[in-house]
């Protein structure tokens, strides 16, 4: 008997917390298909606050084990076509992992939402059910954290010149934080399925020159490293050095794990750390150095280069803050073009002449 009597008490609190919770769940989110997140345009461009964004259980009951976030925090930005390039490539080659481009906006309102009058990211958007587009106050982002009192408190990031930048750097960790999941600069194209990378969960980038880089990084919720790497990074943070973040992660590395992070180390390394952290390298977004990407773009003598990427690599960082304003013909050999029209063609179909 007293079996029983726990058994239903038990029963009638799960049920009872199940209806709450569902109810909960259903005033916010009645818009969007619970059960599947392939929807209709309007509900793929939603809200994350006040309720997704604190709610890990709900987050993942909306989207899965794994999604891939893109961050905008730029206000009156345009997606320019190679953004959206990125986009096309990601979402056709990873079609089951949603794809959700995070925006900071200073109010909670959709329609200000800056780049969504760009013809090729509105039709990217209208045509790819795997893309989403969510918005939060960075207040919200960083709410119970501990950079809170540091993004708006701290006059070192106040008033760095580098300011938007670096909030840049930050939103990405607690994102991460938050929710977990893949983080992805806008300017790295993908040439294949990312499977391998997302089931790591936990990574870093180590690239050949440069060390550590956070244009691509892993985690889920709440990762001890990533605690770690947060703290430091505000700790240490160095307002007039445009890589800080990148740096200081590459420094809080090698001091505690004791590896090198000299040119070529990285790729030399298996580097699994352990399952809540793998270093990665090269291999992933980085056929050439980023000394060499503006040859390894624009110069035909690159092509072969880059269609031998296409084979070896996950994709390739663009560096557009390097790259960005030289332009090629979309019908050009030049290795950009190339790519972009096997990766991202309808992108390319509607950049008019130059890319
Ligand atoms: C956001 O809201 C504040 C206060 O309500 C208002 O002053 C401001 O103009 C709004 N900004 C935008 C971009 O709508
Ligand atoms: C996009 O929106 C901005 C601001 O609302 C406007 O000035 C601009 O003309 C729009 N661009 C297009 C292509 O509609
Ligand atoms: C995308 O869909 C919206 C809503 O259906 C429509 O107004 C808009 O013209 C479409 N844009 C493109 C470029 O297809
Ligand atoms: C960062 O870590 C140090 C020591 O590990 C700790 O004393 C400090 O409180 C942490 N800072 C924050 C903001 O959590
Ligand atoms: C910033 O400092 C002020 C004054 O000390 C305080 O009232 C406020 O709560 C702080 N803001 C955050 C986000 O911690
Ligand atoms: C760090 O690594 C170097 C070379 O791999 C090794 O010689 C050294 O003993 C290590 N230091 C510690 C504290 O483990
Ligand atoms: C991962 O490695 C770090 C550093 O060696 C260690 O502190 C941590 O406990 C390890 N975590 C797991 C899950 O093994
Ligand atoms: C490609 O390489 C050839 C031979 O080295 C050189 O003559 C040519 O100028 C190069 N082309 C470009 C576009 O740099
Ligand atoms: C590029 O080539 C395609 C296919 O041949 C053609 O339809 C398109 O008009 C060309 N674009 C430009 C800008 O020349």
């Amino acid at each position: 008997m007293r079996w029983i009597k726990i058994f239903y008490t038990v029963a009638v609190f799960v049920t009872l917390t199940i209806f709450i919770y569902n109810t909960h769940l259903t005033k916010y989110l009645r818009a969007i298909n619970q059960s599947k997140w392939k929807t209709s345009l309007p509900s793929r461009i939603f809200n994350l606050t006040p309720f997704l964004l604190d709610d890990p259980f709900a987050f993942k009951q909306m989207f899965g084990e794994q999604v891939i976030l893109y961050i905008e925090t730029t206000d009156s930005v345009n997606l320019k076509p190679r953004d959206v390039c990125s986009l096309e490539s990601v979402t056709t080659f990873n079609p089951t992992v949603p794809v959700i481009i995070v925006v900071t906006v200073t109010n909670h309102t959709s329609d200000q939402l800056p780049f969504y009058n760009s013809t090729s990211f509105q039709s990217l958007m209208n045509n790819t059910q795997n893309l989403f587009v969510a918005w939060a106050t960075i207040p919200d982002i960083a709410k119970d954290t501990i950079l809170e009192q540091f993004l708006f408190n701290d006059t070192r990031i106040l008033n760095s010149k580098y300011r938007p930048a670096h909030v840049g750097d930050f939103v990405r960790f607690l994102l991460l934080w938050k929710l977990g999941g893949v983080y992805l600069d806008f300017d790295i194209m993908i040439f294949k399925s990312l499977a391998p990378i997302l089931n790591l969960k936990n990574f870093v980038i180590a690239t050949f020159s440069n060390g550590v880089i956070n244009a691509a990084m892993g985690f889920e919720r709440h990762n001890p490293w990533l605690n770690l790497l947060m703290n430091r990074s505000q700790t240490n943070y160095y307002p007039t050095y445009y890589p800080s973040t990148p740096q200081i992660m590459t420094l809080t590395l090698h001091y505690i794990l004791n590896i090198s992070f000299n040119a070529g180390a990285a790729d030399h390394m298996k580097s699994q750390v352990n399952e809540s952290l793998h270093i990665i390298g090269s291999k992933t977004f980085f056929p050439f150095d980023y000394e060499n990407v503006v040859l390894a773009m624009f110069n035909t003598n690159f092509t072969k280069y880059m269609e031998k990427a296409f084979e070896t690599h996950y994709g390739i960082h663009t560096w557009n803050r390097r790259t960005g304003y030289i332009k090629v013909e979309v019908n050009s050999s030049k290795p950009l073009a190339v790519a972009a029209r096997k990766f991202c063609p309808r992108t390319i179909s509607l950049a008019g002449a130059f890319f």
